[in-house]
C-alpha cells in the first residue's frame, strides 16, 4: 500500500498535474509575452539604479506592492542588462548578491501563504500580509528603511481611487531615498477587450465589474460562480494627474521614464468575450505558438477588426495595429506554404512594401530569414517548436514597437524616476 500512498500524497501537492502553458494565470503568455515586456521596458532603468548603487557600495531593497504570491520576485530578478547574443552569458539586472531584500506586501493572506509556500526558504525575501488602501504612512512604511524600487505590477493600483492612489504613492515619495524608481501598473482605459465600456467620459473615474473568468475553460465559464470586483480603468493623462497630485502632496520631484501599454494583442479577456462580443480568442492561439509540438492554426490569429462607431481615433489605432498584425501572419502562412522542404528554398516570397512600419518591415524579415534558415530541418517539428514561437516574439515586437503608451492595452504601466 505504501505505493499507493506516494502516488496519492505527490497527487495532491497539484505538481503531479500535466504541465501546460495553454491554460491559467501562468499560461505562456504571460511569461513570455507579458513578464518579458515589462521587463525589456524596466531594463534601462534597472541597470541605471544598479549602477548607482553599486558606485555607492550598497545593496538594494525592494518593495512589491500588491505582490500576490511573490510574482515580482522573479520578474525583477529575470530582468537581464541587455538582450544577450547567442554566445553571451546571461547577466541579470539584480544579481543576487546585488539584493539585500524583497519585501512583497498583499491583503490577501492566501496568497501572502502561497508566496510564503514558493519563497519562505529565501532569506532575503519578506512577505507581510497588509492593506493599503489608506496608504502606507502612518503604518507600513514607518517601519520599514527606504527602498530603491518600489513596484506594482499587473493591474495592482486599479483596485484604488485616484484619490487612494495619491495617497499611496506620496508615502512612497516621502518614504523613498534620495534617488529610487517606482514603476505603477494599472488597467488600461482603451483595450480593444473592453470596447463595450469605451463610451464612459475620461474626465470621470470609472471601475469596471472585473471578473477572473479566463481561468476557467471555455465550457465552464457560463455556468462558473465567477466573482465580480471594481477595478479602475485608466489612460495616460490620468496618471500624470496622479503623479502630479502625489508630487506636490509629498513635495519630492517624480519623472516619468517610459509608459508602455500592454496586453494589446493578447489580453486575457479577448478569449472570454465578457467585454466584446466581437473579440477574436487570440490569447489561446499565441499560448499554442509558444507552445512545443502543438501546431497552431494560424488562420486562428487573424482579426478582422469590428469598430464601435464614434470613436474613430480609438478605431483608427486597432485598424491599423491590427492590418500589421495580420500582414504578418499572412505573410508567415504564405512563407510557409511556398517553402519546398528538399531544396530548402522558397518557391515565392511575397513583397514587402516600403510603405509599411518600419517594425512590421524588420518582423516580416525575421520571418523569412528564420523560415529559410530552419525550414528543412528533419526532426524536432521545426514549426511547432521553432518558427511558430518566432512568430510570437514577432508579434509581441509589433506590440511593443506600435504601442502609444496611452491605456490602448489591458495593462498601461508607467516607470519613474523619484528625486530628492
Ligand atoms: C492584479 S493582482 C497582481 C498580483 C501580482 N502582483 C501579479 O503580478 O500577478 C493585484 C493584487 O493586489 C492586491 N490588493 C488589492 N487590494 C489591496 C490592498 N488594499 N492592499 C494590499 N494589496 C491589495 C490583491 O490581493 C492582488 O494580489
Amino acid at each position: 500500500m505504501s505505493e499507493k500512498k506516494a502516488y496519492t500524497q505527490a497527487f495532491q501537492t497539484g505538481k503531479y498535474d500535466k504541465a501546460t502553458g495553454l491554460l491559467g494565470k501562468y499560461d505562456n503568455v504571460r511569461r513570455f509575452w507579458e513578464d518579458q515586456v515589462t521587463a525589456i521596458f524596466l531594463r534601462p532603468a534597472l541597470n541605471d539604479l544598479v549602477a548607482r548603487k553599486k558606485k555607492r557600495l550598497e545593496r538594494m531593497r525592494i518593495l512589491d506592492v500588491g505582490c500576490g504570491s511573490g510574482d515580482g520576485y522573479d520578474l525583477i530578478m529575470g530582468v537581464t542588462t541587455k538582450h544577450p547574443g547567442i554566445c553571451d552569458y546571461i547577466v541579470n539586472a539584480v544579481s543576487d548578491d546585488m539584493l539585500k531584500e524583497y519585501v512583497g506586501i498583499d491583503l490577501n493572506e492566501n496568497l501572502i501563504q502561497q508566496a510564503l509556500e514558493y519563497y519562505g526558504d529565501n532569506p532575503k525575501l519578506r512577505f507581510e500580509t497588509t492593506d493599503i488602501s489608506q496608504g502606507m504612512l502612518p503604518g507600513f512604511l514607518d517601519e520599514e528603511p527606504p527602498f530603491d524600487l518600489y513596484f506594482t505590477s499587473f493591474g495592482t493600483l486599479s483596485h484604488f481611487t485616484s484619490e487612494q492612489c495619491i495617497k499611496i504613492i506620496a508615502d512612497i515619495l516621502r518614504h523613498a531615498p534620495e534617488h529610487a524608481l517606482f514603476m505603477g501598473d494599472w488597467l488600461g482605459r482603451y483595450t480593444f477587450e473592453w470596447q463595450d465600456l469605451w463610451h464612459h467620459p475620461a474626465d470621470q473615474e470609472y471601475f469596471m465589474d472585473y471578473r477572473i473568468s479566463y481561468i476557467y475553460p471555455e465550457e465552464e465559464r457560463a455556468t462558473a460562480d465567477v466573482a465580480d470586483f471594481p477595478l479602475k480603468l485608466v489612460c495616460r493623462q490620468e496618471i500624470e494627474a496622479i503623479i502630479e497630485s502625489a508630487s506636490q502632496e509629498a513635495g519630492v520631484a517624480i519623472k516619468p521614464l517610459v509608459y508602455f501599454d500592454r496586453s494589446i494583442f493578447i489580453g486575457r479577456h479577448l478569449d472570454t468575450g465578457d467585454y466584446n462580443k466581437n473579440c477574436p480568442k487570440l490569447r489561446g492561439p499565441v499560448n499554442a505558438l509558444f507552445e512545443t509540438y502543438v501546431r497552431t492554426d494560424l488562420e486562428n490569429l487573424l482579426v478582422d477588426y469590428v469598430p464601435r462607431p464614434g470613436f474613430e481615433h480609438l478605431n483608427n489605432f486597432f485598424e491599423s495595429f491590427f492590418m500589421s498584425c495580420n500582414t504578418l501572419v499572412k505573410y508567415t502562412m504564405s512563407l510557409l506554404g511556398d517553402y519546398d522542404c528538399d531544396t530548402g528554398k522558397l518557391e515565392c516570397i511575397p513583397d514587402i512594401l516600403p510603405s509599411y512600419p518600419k517594425p512590421l518591415q524588420e518582423a516580416m524579415e525575421t520571418m523569412r530569414r528564420v523560415i529559410e534558415g530552419v525550414g528543412w530541418l528533419k526532426w524536432g517539428d521545426v514549426r511547432a517548436n521553432l518558427i511558430e514561437s518566432v512568430l510570437g516574439f514577432a508579434l509581441r515586437k509589433l506590440e511593443m514597437e506600435l504601442q502609444p503608451g496611452t491605456g490602448m492595452g489591458h495593462g498601461l504601466v508607467g516607470i519613474f524616476e523619484i528625486k530628492k
